[in-house]
């Protein structure tokens, strides 16, 4: 029996609810898994439609969709995983859910945002920046080192230290410093803080305008999200407390994290998946990814949005994200270690 006979309607459809899924047709489609939001992939997905004939299915979640590959194993009908966090990527290489990625597109994004086996690659990359408050912080340029200064005390805030992009930010340190450098600096950080963890990274930019804390780390991105929420206008006042420094930026360089893509090891329609893949990393997507989410395109040549590149210019880190990627666990046993999510010690 072959792979196409094998993928029943039922399993189809059970991914594309609604959807009548010809089970003999996936030379025109593709199967994709999301766990980024509707409305920022499914304009691109209707793009792709448009442009190459090939209908997209896509199933959304916010969590849960690599358990799902993993546990429908050889039967998955999913080509293409969407996915945020540098560790869901990885993780999906390791547990051996990916296979290389084929369009030469990927060699428009850095050596640095993508495997170097092309299991996976970034399509947009976050910075993890500092928000100061407008009213209490003079300074124009920090480093990751000035934060665990005195002067500091009471002031840092940030999301819990066990969040992936807190992960991120931490494995990121122990690359580039080593871990008994990084220790010593997330002590000092947990200590500075002006509350225990907890809440959002926008949580942490209302507390600038509440005048609880003067300094949060937080992405980027929600600079734009919260500056233009039409929804909550509130978090507009939040947004407008606060000026964003990038970290390092005239030294090592700011640490990022991406959402990119992976094409799945047993996907049943590789080359519309890889098709896919091309047209996410074409300068007309990149340019929707930036537009819409104020995050930085993956190929660096595409221009950010203007609203991002008001903020300043973002020097990535040079540790590439694999490299991050692999210093996870450490990251996550130093902040348990620390007990950084109670607060401040000493
Ligand atoms: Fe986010």
């Amino acid at each position: 029996m072959n792979k196409t006979m094998r993928l029943t309607a039922a399993v189809l459809s059970a991914v594309v609810a609604g959807t009548a899924a010809p089970a003999f047709a996936q030379s025109t489609e593709v199967n994709v898994y999301s766990y980024r939001e509707p409305g920022l992939i499914q304009p691109l997905l209707d793009k792709f439609s448009a442009e190459t004939g090939i209908k997209a299915n896509v199933l959304f979640a916010g969590d849960g969709l690599l358990e799902r590959v993993a546990a429908e194993g050889d039967l998955s009908p999913v080509d293409v995983v969407l996915t945020v966090d540098i560790g869901n990527l990885v993780g999906a290489k390791e547990q051996g859910l990916t296979q290389p990625i084929t369009t030469p597109a990927i060699e428009r994004v850095p050596a640095e945002f993508r495997d170097d086996e092309d299991g996976w690659v970034a399509l947009s990359l976050r910075a993890r920046v500092f928000y100061v408050s407008r009213d209490r912080v003079t300074e124009t340029a920090l480093g990751y080192e000035n934060i665990a200064g005195p002067e500091w005390k009471g002031r840092l805030c940030t999301r819990p230290g066990d969040h992936v992009y807190n992960i991120g930010l931490i494995a990121n340190r122990i690359a580039a410093w080593g871990a008994d450098k990084t220790r010593e600096w997330l002590t000092a950080v947990r200590d500075n803080l002006a509350f225990a963890p907890n809440g959002s990274d926008r949580a942490q930019v209302k507390a600038i305008l509440d005048g609880t804390c003067d300094l949060a780390i937080a992405n980027t991105y929600y600079m734009g999200l919260m500056l233009t929420n039409e929804t909550e206008p509130e978090q507009k006042q939040w947004a407008a407390s606060a000026r964003i420094i990038y970290p390092d930026a005239d030294g090592e360089g700011t640490q990022v994290n991406a959402a990119g893509a992976f094409i799945a090891r047993h996907a049943p329609n590789v080359e519309n998946a890889n098709k896919l893949i091309d047209f996410l990393l074409s300068a007309e997507a990149q340019q929707l990814y930036a537009d819409a989410n104020y995050e930085y395109p993956a190929v660096t040549t595409v221009r950010p949005a203007e609203l991002t590149l008001s903020w300043g210019e973002l020097n990535p880190s040079p540790v590439p994200l694999a490299e991050v990627a692999a210093h996870r666990g450490e990251a996550a046993a130093l902040v348990d270690e620390l007990r950084f999510n109670e607060g401040a010690q000493n």
